[in-house]
């Protein structure tokens, strides 16, 4: 009974990694930082409601505004919406589906620190119509699985903590 929780409680672990793809690392391997390329990095990435950004920097240097367009276009770090900018090791969740754009302050925006993100709605798990069902099926992403398992993997394991 003891080991069978235990791998349970290991492979919910597990899943709650592999579901915590809702939190993206800022650049990747590289943070927030100066001559890294953010459009590059964001192109071939899905960003949903509900899914938080996490940037790594150095916060005697850099820091992270929310802007709007114009201000991320032209590098202005005046008029900003939000100052994400905590320790240097900051989260932001996206809490709407539009485009949000960051900026840093001190003129490393003019040295590539600006992103430019599109927040999607997140596409519903329930079940297709009929019709369609065989291509939703294909379309189904791995990541939205994950975020509802989330909750539920949560819950487990906190009620298997409780129990003990
Ligand atoms: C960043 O990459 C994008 C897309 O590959 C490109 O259009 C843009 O010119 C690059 N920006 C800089 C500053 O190199
Ligand atoms: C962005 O904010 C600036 C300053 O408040 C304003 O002048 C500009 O029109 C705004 N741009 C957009 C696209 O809302
Ligand atoms: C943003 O917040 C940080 C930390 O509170 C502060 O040091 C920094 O001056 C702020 N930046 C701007 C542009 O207000």
């Amino acid at each position: 009974m003891r080991t069978e929780g235990v791998i349970l409680l290991t492979m919910l672990l597990g899943m709650i990694k592999w579901a915590a793809s809702g939190l993206d690392k800022v650049g990747g391997k590289y943070g927030w930082t100066q001559n890294v390329n953010y459009t590059d990095w964001a192109v071939h990435r899905h960003f949903y409601v509900g899914d938080w950004l996490y940037y790594v920097f150095d916060k005697h240097l850099y820091s992270v505004l929310e802007v709007n367009q114009t201000n991320y276009e032209q590098c202005i770090d005046r008029d900003f919406i939000t100052n994400i900018t905590r320790g240097g090791r900051d989260v932001y969740q996206l809490t709407q589906a539009r485009p949000y754009y960051f900026i840093s302050s001190g003129g490393y925006c003019f040295h590539g620190m600006k992103l430019a993100i599109n927040v999607e709605q997140q596409p519903l798990p329930t079940s297709p119509a009929p019709s369609s069902f065989s291509s939703a099926k294909i379309n189904a992403s791995p990541p939205q699985i994950g975020k509802h398992f989330i909750t539920a993997a949560v819950v487990f394991v906190v009620t298997l903590v409780c129990s003990c």
